[in-house]
C-alpha cells in the first residue's frame, strides 16, 4: 500500500495520514514534519530552509528529495507508506516515479482531500492561534493557498492521468473522512487484486 495524501493547507493531509497509517499498519511520512523538526533543531538544513518555510513558499526539490529517498525506501520495503505534503508539484512527482520505479514500487494511490476555502482559513488560523505555528498566519496563509492553486492543483490532473486518483469530500467529521478513504482504497485493492 503506497498512499500520496494531496491537499491544500488546512485540509486534514496529516491528521488523516496517521489514522490511515494506522490502520494499515504502515509508515507515516510527512515532508512538512521533517521540514519543520530540522528548523527546530537549527540544523544547517533547518537554517537554509527556514525563510521557505515561514513564507508558504515551496522549499527547493533538492532538499526534499534528499530527505525523504531513505524513509521512503525504507518504507516501501517494509509494506508501504502514506505520504503527506509529497509530492508538491508536477516535478516532484516525475522524479518520485522514476524512484519508485527502481524499487519495483510504481503503483501508487492518490488521495485528494477537498475543503471549500473559507473552512481551510479557519482551521488554519485556529491551529496557529493554539500552537504558534509560524506560518499559520493569516498573510501566510492565503500565499499558501495561492502556492497550492498553481503549483500543486496540476498534480490531480496528473495523478488522474497515470495513477489512481481518489477524491475525497474533507469537510467532514475526521472518522467520516477516514473511513471514506479506507473504503475507497479497500475497493481498488479489489481491482488490483482481480
Ligand atoms: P506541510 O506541513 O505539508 O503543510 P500544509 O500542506 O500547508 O498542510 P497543513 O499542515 O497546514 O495541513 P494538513 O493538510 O496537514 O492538515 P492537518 O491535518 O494538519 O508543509 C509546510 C511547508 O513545508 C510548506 O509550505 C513548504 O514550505 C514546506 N514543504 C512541505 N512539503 C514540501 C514539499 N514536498 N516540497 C517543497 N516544500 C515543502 O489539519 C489542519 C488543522 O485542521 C488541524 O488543527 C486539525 O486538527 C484540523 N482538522 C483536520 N481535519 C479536520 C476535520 N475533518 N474537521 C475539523 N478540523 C480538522
Amino acid at each position: 500500500m503506497r498512499l500520496l495524501l494531496i491537499g491544500p493547507p488546512g485540509s486534514g493531509k496529516g491528521t488523516q495520514a496517521v489514522l490511515i497509517a494506522e490502520h494499515f499498519g504502515i509508515a507515516h511520512i510527512s515532508s512538512g514534519d521533517l521540514l519543520r523538526r530540522h528548523v527546530a533543531d537549527r540544523t544547517s538544513i533547518g537554517r537554509a530552509i527556514e525563510e521557505y518555510v515561514n513564507r508558504g513558499d515551496l522549499v527547493p526539490d533538492g532538499v526534499v528529495m534528499d530527505l525523504l529517498r531513505k524513509p521512503v525506501t525504507a518504507a516501501s520495503q517494509a509494506g508501504g507508506y502514506v505520504l503527506d505534503g509529497f509530492p508538491r508539484t508536477v516535478e516532484q512527482a516525475e522524479a518520485a516515479y522514476l524512484v519508485a520505479k527502481t524499487l519495483g514500487a510504481s503503483v501508487r494511490i492518490a488521495v485528494h482531500l477537498d475543503v471549500h476555502r473559507d473552512e481551510l482559513v479557519r482551521r488554519v488560523l485556529a491551529r496557529g492561534r493554539e500552537t504558534g505555528r509560524a506560518d499559520d498566519t493569516e498573510e501566510v496563509i492565503n500565499h499558501r493557498l495561492q502556492v497550492f492553486d498553481e503549483r500543486t492543483r496540476p498534480l490531480l490532473d496528473y495523478y488522474a492521468r497515470r495513477e489512481q486518483l481518489i477524491n475525497v469530500n474533507g469537510a467532514r467529521p475526521v472518522e467520516e473522512v477516514t473511513w471514506s478513504v479506507i473504503v475507497q482504497l479497500q475497493r481498488i485493492q479489489r481491482q488490483l487484486n482481480g
